[in-house]
């Protein structure tokens, strides 16, 4: 007799996988993003093609010179252990059209370089040993291959195989970041989206067959639409700044936002404005008080190396979060919604709260959390007393914030 497993059970299988991955996404709450690419050899960021209007002829001298001997995909997966990130969102294509990793589908591809080697490759191995989870960016936008502005059905064709290829061919991914179809911002062709139907649906419904765990996100500045797996937000906390969004759509799904240490995606050699590591940390707590991962970008150097001043910042986020790492991951808001000093998120079916106090406040706070708790500081486990009358605990905080980016507060609520 042959086992013929009931539709109803595959589809509810699926469902539960799906639910799972949606689930671990928003457990990771901390990635990295690595823009890099033949862009990164001017110094200029990641749009200098369009912005400095380079002739293709003349941007194609570009990767001959692509060969960054110091690039090294353990060293990254280093880092991301050392800074604390469960996951990598890697540049696999951007706007300029050339692709970072070995594809069938064109020459304009990284192995056709000095360098000669999958970086896309290294990372996969180099990640999935300390179950690190890769995920890529793919530019829809292309500013080189031919049939983005002759041939329509043919680009289409071509980057969908090329999506096919990123789900086959580098082992499970954990998430597709798509950028470049912006419908809010409706410039000139060729150098936006035209020509009709991206058959967004149909590259969904691929990748989720072909990478069940994956999730799909797309950075098109616009409510998500049907296939979507989480929303993003660029530069930006969720909900902060709605324009080009719509603010309904906020939270229906799981959320990302993506930041730069300085002010640019790709290498910028004249971009000295990093952020401190305070600013990192607090945006960070912003992000996890809201329900939203952060994604923080850097933008190696053409030698292949994540520049140095980005490397000091990611630890020191990473020390931080070694600290206060339980009130970071897997957490989610609440109960008590966001305060004027900072946010309260828990682990589900922990019975603890964590108070991320961002603003000191001058005297005690008052928290509205009914019942008995104790509390301490989460990073050197000091009592904190407390008193509990009308739903509300008065905590008795120390004059000064002993961590200047976050003081952490773990309430433990008696039963
Ligand atoms: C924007 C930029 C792109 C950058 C991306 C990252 O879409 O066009 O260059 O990589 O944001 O969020």
């Amino acid at each position: 007799m042959t086992f013929m497993r009931p539709v109803e059970d595959t589809s509810s299988a699926l469902l539960k996988a799906h639910l799972l991955a949606v689930k671990r996404f928003r457990d990771l709450r901390f990635g990295l993003f690595v823009n890099w690419g033949v862009y990164s050899i001017p110094g200029r960021g990641e749009w200098v093609m369009h912005q400095e209007q380079i002739p293709t002829a003349e941007y194609a001298k570009l990767p001959p010179q692509f060969a960054p001997s110091r690039f090294d995909a353990e060293a990254y997966a280093d880092l991301m252990e050392a800074a604390g990130q469960k996951y990598m969102v890697f540049d696999a294509k951007h706007h300029d059209g050339f692709c970072l990793f070995d594809t069938a589908l064109t020459d304009w591809k990284v192995t056709r370089t000095p360098f000669g080697r999958d970086p896309v490759a290294e990372l996969a191995q180099a990640l999935c040993k300390r179950s690190l989870i890769l995920g890529f960016y793919y530019s829809l936008l292309d500013w080189t291959h031919p049939a983005y502005r002759n041939d329509w059905p043919a680009y289409v064709a071509y980057y969908q195989g090329q999506i096919r290829e990123l789900c086959t061919k580098y082992g499970e991914i954990g998430m597709i970041w798509l950028d470049g179809y912006w419908p809010a911002h409706p410039l000139p062709a060729p150098h936006f989206g035209e020509g009709g139907s991206w058959q967004l649906a149909e590259t969904y419904d691929m990748i989720h067959t072909l990478q069940p765990n994956a999730l799909i996100g797309n950075n098109h500045h616009v409510g998500p639409l049907k296939g979507e797996d989480f929303q993003m937000f660029e530069q930006d906390l969720p909900g902060e700044n709605t324009a080009g969004f719509n603010a309904e759509s906020v939270g229906a799904l799981p959320l990302e936002s993506c930041l730069t240490v300085n002010g640019n995606w790709g290498y910028h050699a004249g971009d000295h404005n990093h952020k401190s590591p305070r600013e990192l940390i607090r945006f960070l707590v912003q992000c996890i008080g809201r329900d939203s991962n952060l994604l923080l970008n850097v933008g190696p150097t053409p030698d292949g190396d994540v520049q140095p001043e980005h490397v000091e910042r990611l630890r020191a986020v990473g020390d931080w979060l070694r600290i206060n790492g339980e009130a970071v991951y897997e957490n989610r808001p609440g109960p008590v919604p966001p305060q004027p000093w900072g946010y309260v998120t828990h682990r589900p079916d922990d019975g603890r709260l964590f108070l991320h106090i961002l603003d000191w406040p001058s005297a005690s706070l008052t928290v509205p959390v009914p019942g008995d708790c104790s509390a301490r500081l989460l990073c050197d486990a000091t009592r904190i007393a407390t008193v509990s009358r009308e739903g509300a605990v008065t905590l008795s905080l120390p004059r000064t914030p002993p961590d200047k980016a976050d003081t952490v507060v773990e309430l433990t609520l008696t039963p």
